[in-house]
């Protein structure tokens, strides 16, 4: 099946590459965004590209294979970005490109076990030579732990009776099944809600904030995002695609701390308090066309915001 990457030509738009540059893409996926970057930036341009999943790293290479000579790979967490940046000899890039979140792969293979459509372990690692595991989360966190990432990362209103209830539950069986956990939720949980006419399963949130929490994907967005705004070349872009709200709002607030920041003393010696540091290319979150999600239904909650480096950070 062909490889679509979500909302591509808005992506190809904000990035605004020219033949030559330096771009890096945070998350490589199957490489369908970096593509198009390599095509857009031509022979003399060079690609960063970060994946941290062995397997979806290896499928982008044997893709972008023509590409090879330009490309520099990083089999790691984008958390470790200026670093490895710096490491490549790179100072600046003209632009950067997250894509959050799964890819097709991890939703298709049930081993991998971030679906509730097909039986699997309670996985969920992005990164398989990490070590916590969804069940580990479930079979070993106080129940207060529980109740608190099902609140934030999943914004589940239940998300205490759900805690206790597994806590209970987990006395007389552990959890081991993708299967088993959402039959669990079906019958802890009221009837699916409907949402825009649609149902939404009861395991879906927590699904989500098991996810979230596997693979530290908050304080990992975050440290990224501070990283690559001090890599990005004043007029350079970022673009960042996010596929749920509790990674929007991450995403908005912190470059809203740019729009309108706040300058230390030091700072103020050069620039007027206030100044802002970066602008805002989408003054509201660009999304997905009807068309779009209808060809590729994954890409219906996708968020896109783009923003441009006026003032060097560092
Ligand atoms: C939505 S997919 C990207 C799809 C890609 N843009 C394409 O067109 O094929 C997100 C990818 O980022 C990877 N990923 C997620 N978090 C990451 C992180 N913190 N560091 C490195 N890679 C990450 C995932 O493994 C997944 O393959």
């Amino acid at each position: 099946m062909e490889h679509i990457p979500v909302l591509k030509d808005h992506v190809e738009k904000y990035l605004d590459l020219a033949a030559g540059d330096t771009v890096i893409d945070a998350t490589l996926g199957l490489g369908g965004h970096a593509k198009m970057i390599m095509e857009a930036i031509g022979k003399k341009g060079k690609l960063c590209a970060f994946e941290q999943d062995e397997r979806n790293l290896k499928e982008a290479k044997r893709r972008l294979k023509k590409y090879e000579k330009q490309t520099i790979y990083y089999n790691d967490n984008f958390r470790y970005l200026k670093k490895r940046i710096t490491e490549s000899g790179i100072e600046k890039v003209d632009a950067i490109l997250f894509d959050l979140g799964l890819s097709s792969p991890h939703v298709d293979e049930p081993e991998r076990g971030f679906s509730f459509m097909e039986d699997g372990p309670l996985d969920m690692r992005f990164d398989q030579k990490s070590s916590l595991t969804a069940a580990d989360v479930l079979n070993t966190y106080e129940e207060s732990e529980l109740a608190d990432i099902f609140f934030r990362y999943g914004e589940e209103n239940l998300s205490r009776k759900i805690a206790r209830r597994i806590c209970e539950h987990r006395k007389t069986e552990k959890f081991f099944s993708t299967l088993q956990l959402a039959r669990f939720l079906e019958k802890t949980l009221p009837p699916p809600r409907m949402k825009k006419g649609k149902k939404k399963h009861p395991a879906t949130k927590i699904f989500q904030a098991l996810r979230i929490e596997v693979n530290d994907e908050m304080n990992v967005l975050k440290e990224a995002l501070e990283q690559a705004v001090e890599v990005l070349r004043v007029g350079g872009r970022i673009v960042v695609i996010s596929y749920h709200s509790v990674e929007d709002r991450i995403v908005k607030q912190f470059f809203k701390s740019l729009l309108i920041p706040e300058a230390s003393p030091e700072e103020m010696l050069y620039r007027t308090h206030g100044d802002p540091i970066v602008e805002s290319l989408t003054k509201k979150p660009v999304i997905p066309s009807p068309e779009e999600v209808e060809k590729n239904p994954r890409s219906r909650s996708a968020k896109l915001r783009a923003y441009k480096l006026l003032i060097p950070i560092k």
